[in-house]
């Protein structure tokens, strides 16, 4: 049994059930958001940084992040897609949906869920200087140290988790469990098919 602190919310049974124990509270998450978007907004005072939302999983993470920072902030998103990111390496980056921005002579902030192999941001933070950014920062919600497999690492994290698939607060297995607003570890029954 996993333990809920008593805080089920309400429409999401189905969901919670292929939840094998919650790893992050809603408050937790927020708590420790703001912290890490406390410590970020330091870096750009007097500045006007672009920040890139990596979608769709860093929706409800950028949501609460850049509502803490009171640097002016220009916000903008893509859409890449890290298939091949396995043990075989593969290449480039897929990029499905690109930004609205030059980022020629800006301040980026990527704004990720999550740093896996790394193989994601180590292409798009080399993308990004490539065409001409000033600076690239790297802020994600969690990162599993473990996993890595490319030379690439988060200047601002907010949890270390281990190696274990976790969904919710934007994270998906299948393109479900995004709206959850915690993030929990999937039961294994759900991608073994038991
Ligand atoms: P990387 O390119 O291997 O670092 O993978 C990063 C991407 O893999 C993330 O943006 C997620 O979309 C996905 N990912 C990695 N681990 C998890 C997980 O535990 N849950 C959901 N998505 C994950
Ligand atoms: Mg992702």
């Amino acid at each position: 049994m996993f333990s809920t602190n008593g805080l089920i919310p309400s429409g999401s049974d189905d969901m919670h059930k292929d939840c094998e124990r919650i790893i992050f509270t809603e408050q937790q998450l927020k708590s420790r958001i703001k912290e890490v978007a406390e410590q970020v907004d330091q870096l750009y005072k007097g500045k006007r940084p672009l920040v890139v939302g990596i979608l769709k999983g860093s929706i409800i993470f950028y949501a609460d992040f850049i509502r803490h920072l009171t640097a002016p902030v220009e916000l903008d998103f893509m859409v890449v897609s890290s298939y091949g990111s396995g043990t075989v390496s593969s290449g480039k980056l897929k990029i499905k949906k690109d930004l609205d921005n030059d980022v020629k002579g800006r301040d980026v902030i990527i704004v990720e869920d999550i740093i896996d192999s790394g193989f994601t941001l180590a292409n798009l933070k080399a993308l990004l200087l490539e065409r001409g950014a000033s600076s690239v920062v790297i802020v994600t919600l969690l990162n599993k140290q473990e996993r890595r497999e490319y030379d690439i690492k988060s200047d601002f994290n907010c949890f270390d988790i281990g190696d274990e698939f976790v969904i919710g607060y934007g994270l998906d297995y299948d393109e479900q469990y995004r709206s959850l607003p915690y993030i929990a570890v999937l039961k294994a029954s759900v991608y073994s098919g038991e």
